[in-house]
């Protein structure tokens, strides 16, 4: 059945819900180009103002997933969890968590993406290994996941392209932020990839896409239930993004952090979270009576991260670069670090050139924040409280900008805490 396309959005814009009919035929029209950039966008715009009920986003999702493939991992001989994370500062969790859920006993197909604005990609920081390489064919994945058990990997084309060209789209009109695009766009990738069961990790704070709690537990169920009806076993934990996650933000110093976890030690809340979203992981694919903390403490889960590493190509044993440009921040008094705020610490990794401003830009391997005391530690005025880290000594001057709010030392701390709140059965 064919429609109008000004149809559609005038529905929309007139606050009513388009039918099952109207969703299939724009999505497949635009995915086809014969809806206009321009009509999309004014749809999108009536839907981040008039909003979407849960049917609506749930066809437009099935109808983003019919827009291209779809993967099954039936015939793998484990059972399938992967995680989302709504994306943070320091958000390294992917690299840890992938090898101690696999030498646990479920295999994890790990669909990554590269980072835009101030927040990370994993693909972008597993490059900075040396010989890493993102792009594997749909038979190596499988093979990889047979024979290791993880893979981090980029989502190849095939999987909801509509999704490809609404979400770049959206990028550049303001329309990012709409909770029933958000979780289609999220959800639509996550089914198409076909796994079984599957962990998000929506994020709320200064560093994440919801600053309230209220909309990250709207988005949270919206993707709950999106992934329930689709078979798929799902959970999210909301978790807190107001301080960067770890001691580090850029690349090669995230994967060094994560490394540094596989091995035993890290920071406390990096280990935190690696192993609740483990847990839940392990918990949603059936896998029980295994210790996930065990796994990092006996080094089977770095195993399996070198095994992982050296199947694309990378040398888990290579030295990672470091910035020839270093520039100390000092504590600016003596007290309680009280405030450490993840959007200056993320817009200051990003300028000194750890990300990107559009899709096209390269990132820097060695740039990035390095932090030497989180909110609640003691400091001492002109201890070093941060280290900036580049290659281009011209971009320490917008980073330092970008700090000018984010550290407070007061007299006392009261801590949040990272795990609060979780949705799902
Ligand atoms: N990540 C996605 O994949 N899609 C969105 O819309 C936002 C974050």
């Amino acid at each position: 059945m064919s429609f109008d396309a000004v149809d559609v959005i005038r529905t929309k814009r007139d606050k009513g819900e388009l039918s099952d009919g109207q969703i299939d035929w724009v999505i497949d029209a635009y995915t086809r180009g014969d809806v206009a950039d321009e009509q999309m966008s004014a749809l999108a715009m009536a839907i981040l103002l008039n909003g979407m009920n849960r049917r609506e986003i749930a066809r437009w999702t099935a109808a983003m997933i019919a827009s291209g493939e779809r993967m099954d991992f039936a015939k793998l001989s484990r059972p399938t969890a992967d995680k989302h994370s709504t994306g943070g500062v320091g958000d390294k969790i992917t690299l840890p968590l992938a090898p101690v859920v696999a030498a646990c006993g479920a295999a994890v197909p790990q669909l990554s993406g590269r980072g835009l604005g101030h927040t990370g990609g994993t693909l972008d920081k597993l490059e900075s290994i040396p010989g890493w390489r993102a792009a594997l064919s749909n038979d190596e994945l499988m093979r990889q996941l047979d024979e290791v058990g993880a893979v981090i990997c980029a989502a190849g084309d095939g999987l909801a392209p509509a999704d490809k060209k609404l979400y770049a789209l959206r990028d550049v009109t303001g329309t990012v932020e709409a909770i029933p695009l958000i979780a289609s766009s999220i959800m639509s990738k996550k089914i198409a990839e076909g796994t079984g069961a599957l962990v998000l990790d929506v994020k709320v704070g200064s560093g994440a896409f919801m600053k309230e709690l209220a909309d990250a537990r709207e988005l949270a169920e919206t993707m709950v239930a999106l992934g329930t009806d689709a078979g798929v076993k799902t959970v999210a934990l909301i978790t807190d993004m107001s301080v960067p996650l770890g001691l580090t933000a850029g690349n090669a110093l995230e994967v060094r952090e994560s490394v540094e976890v596989l091995a035993g030690g890290g920071p406390a809340d990096v280990v935190e979270l690696t192993i609740a979203l483990a847990a839940e992981m392990l918990a949603a694919a059936g896998v029980t009576d295994v210790d996930p903390a065990e796994k990092l403490r006996d080094g089977t889960a770095m195993d399996v991260w070198r095994t992982m590493i050296a199947a694309q190509g990378g040398d888990p044993s290579a030295v990672l670069p470091v910035a020839p440009e270093q520039h100390v921040v000092p504590a600016p008094a003596t007290g309680v670090l009280s405030k450490l705020d993840a959007l200056g610490i993320g817009v200051a990794a990003w300028r000194l050139g750890a990300g990107r401003a559009r899709k096209e830009d390269p990132v820097s391997a060695v740039a990035g924040v390095e932090l030497h005391a989180k909110p609640g530690d003691q400091v001492t005025e002109g201890q070093p409280l941060l280290t900036l880290h580049t290659d281009d000594p011209t971009r320490f001057d917008r980073a330092l900008e970008s700090l000018t709010d984010a550290v407070e030392v007061a007299t006392s701390y009261d801590p949040t805490p990272l795990v609060i709140d979780r949705i799902g059965e």
